[in-house]
């Protein structure tokens, strides 16, 4: 099969074959959009993250989660809203298939708030829509978020990592009550608003 044409690369080609300019052309403008959009999406995070306080998850705090319950931290007694000296508010919760512990926590508005979570069994998550709390649940780590209530109102929280077949019943929800209103609480009100 001798070739005849004296310079093969300008034979013209078959339909449906694109040369090769036009290919390497294509390539690069998709490329260029490529390093813009994640340009553009490195810049949301760094931007959001120093604007609202967003952050990726990066609390690298270890906790055995066979022994949960036996004692510690996420000792059930320890569970809920518990007021440091400063006058700011740690809840700690424990997630598990299907159900957070304890499922309604009260805390205070425009008090210092900081959220421990950690995990028995699986992945969950742990968001509270229109504030920035959104934090992975991992079992073996503790989560810790920090945040602000501004407003008063009960925050549902919805489990939104998928953690099997009952995920989309597992939620709890947060009080979030005037700061008045939580100092005339007693201790045991203040620390979860699972009977109400
Ligand atoms: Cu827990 Cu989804």
């Amino acid at each position: 099969m001798a070739d005849t044409h004296p310079d093969p690369p300008q034979r013209p080609l078959p339909d449906g074959i694109v040369p090769a300019e036009v290919v390497a052309r294509t390539e690069k403008r998709w490329l260029g959009v490529m390093v813009t959009m994640l340009v553009v999406m490195m810049a949301v995070v760094v931007l959001t993250g120093m604007t609202h306080a967003i952050s990726p998850p990066s609390n690298v705090e270890t906790i055995d989660p066979t022994t949960l319950h036996l004692g510690g931290e996420f000792a059930e007694s320890n569970l809920g809203t518990a007021q440091e000296r400063d006058g700011s508010l740690t809840v700690r919760l424990i997630g598990g298939q299907f159900g957070f512990a304890p499922d309604c926590t009260k805390v205070a508005v425009d008090t210092a708030v900081k959220f421990r979570l950690t995990s028995t069994d699986v992945i969950h998550g742990f968001l509270l829509p229109s504030t920035n709390v959104n934090t992975m649940v991992v079992p073996g780590f503790i989560a810790e978020v920090r945040t602000r209530f501004t407003r008063p109102g009960i925050y549902r929280m919805p489990c939104n990592e998928f953690c099997g077949a009952g995920h989309h019943g597992m939620w709890a929800r947060v009080s979030a009550v005037p700061k008045e209103h939580f100092q005339s609480l007693a201790p045991t009100e203040r620390a979860s608003c699972v009977q109400q």
